[in-house]
């Protein structure tokens, strides 16, 4: 039992001391990919405000966010929109004795948007989201074996956590990976499942942590297609975090493949708990016949809100003014990293960028750069792909690269100082 604090010392609130407090009734200091500790010295733990593009810490610093809450935030923080659809729900009910009536009309706002979609399920959680689509599959075909592509990130469930541990051997029993890209090693994953493949779950592009992100090639989407097609697999696409910022009908619609499955989560909703499953015909049957649930899934606030994020997201053109934003970033930073003399790769999409540094093992000169951006009001991150949202405007773009221009100099200072890697 933690130690009573004393009533007459007020509880410190800065950055420091909340974490101190909270090394103490929390194991680690936090759970999760947020804990800070993966993230250079400098950056916040907490954080008390959000607005638009913008985000406070709890020492009161201000940051132009590329990181959106890790995906979530894809209109900006506390959209007026979303906040007052949301707000006029909490009024007339949230987690009820069942859903509300907004649940039917979130559904078929998902089944017009999105092309596979005749049926969608919700939850709360990508990781729900994922499962609940491996569960389908498997309760579709009665098999049992899952082909997912290696460093793939599908969730923090026992089946699919990147963290061994507490995880038994058993959990993962049934997983067999290939390469991304590679349609000779989804062959031999396939060949390895046999007859007991009940899906391929791939996310829409290779969003891995700490590599370049590499786009889908179309021949590579359209061999996991024939594959399922020919073994009666599901073709189960990973939304999770790509989901609203590619194609609104399904990421890999450009591409001309549909997948069965589908499970959605983080920008559905701009930062409310919120997760979707979409499926096609074939695996409803299957869908119905699962049993996944959870207190809060059917909370009627969340819905409202996703209800109206999708409303705005096809209003406002967001894909394209997010891939506009993440342009003219990328632009900028490739300029001013010639300019300072650092190699720099930026690959994925321009409204997911990842930005690594040539011949930086570690991504220690990375690191020392987005420390230095920190500081000076960006934040960015070191080796996860970031997130651009509706509410970047030019002016904030070029405000954030004022800012990069500056820590590039710094860093060449340092290098010049301390001979850097990656020079
Ligand atoms: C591609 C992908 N799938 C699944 C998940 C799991 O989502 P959640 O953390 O909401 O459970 C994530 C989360 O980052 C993700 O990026």
């Amino acid at each position: 039992m933690p130690a009573t604090p004393d009533p007459n010392i007020a509880p410190k609130s800065g950055d420091a001391a909340l974490r101190e407090r909270a090394a103490r009734v929390i194991p680690g200091g936090l759970w999760g990919h947020m804990r800070v500790q993966g993230l250079p010295v400098g950056y916040p733990q907490f954080f008390t405000r959000a607005e638009g593009c913008r985000l406070w810490d709890a020492d009161g610093r201000e940051f132009i966010d590329f990181m959106c809450s890790w995906g979530p935030i894809v209109l900006g923080h506390h959209d007026a929109e979303v906040e007052a659809a949301a707000d006029a729900q909490r009024r007339a009910g949230d987690t009820m004795n069942g859903p509300a009536p907004v649940l039917v009309e979130l559904a078929e706002t998902f089944t017009a948007m999105v092309a596979h979609a005749d049926w969608v399920l919700f939850a709360k959680n990508g990781t729900d989201a994922t499962t609940i689509c491996v569960t389908t599959a498997r309760a579709a075909t009665g098999r049992r074996k899952v082909m997912v592509a290696r460093g793939a990130y599908h969730g923090a469930a026992p089946w699919c956590t990147p963290n061994p541990a507490g995880v038994t051997a058993e959990d993962r029993t049934h997983l067999l990976r290939f390469r991304y890209n590679d349609i000779a090693s989804l062959g031999q994953a396939a060949a390895e499942a046999g007859e007991d493949l009940a899906a391929v779950l791939v996310s829409p592009f290779r969003h891995d942590y700490g590599v370049d992100q590499e786009l889908p090639q179309p021949a590579f989407a359209r061999a996991v297609r024939a594959l399922c097609d020919r073994v009666g697999a599901a073709l189960i696409l990973d939304e999770v975090r790509a989901g609203g910022r590619i194609d609104l009908a399904g990421s890999w619609e450009p591409l001309g493949v549909r997948p069965d499955l589908a499970a959605w989560s983080k920008a559905i909703a701009n930062g409310h708990a919120l997760a979707a499953v979409t499926g096609s015909a074939r695996w409803r049957d299957a869908a119905a016949s699962i049993f996944v649930t959870g207190s809060f899934w059917c909370g009627a606030v969340a819905m409202a809100a996703s209800l109206a994020t999708l409303r705005k997201l096809r209003a406002v053109d967001a894909i394209a003014h997010m891939q506009a934003m993440g342009q003219r970033l990328r632009d900028g930073l490739a300029r001013q990293a010639a300019a300072h003399g650092f190699r720099i790769r930026q690959s994925g999409p321009p409204q997911m960028p990842m930005l690594l540094f040539d011949d930086d093992p570690g991504a220690a000169l990375g690191s020392a750069f987005c420390a230095l951006a920190l500081q000076r009001g960006v934040y960015l991150h070191p080796k996860h792909n970031m997130f651009l949202s509706v509410a970047h405007r030019p002016q904030d773009i070029d405000q954030a690269l004022d800012a990069t221009d500056r820590a590039f100099a710094a860093l060449r200072s340092a290098c010049a100082e301390q001979p850097c890697d990656g020079v």
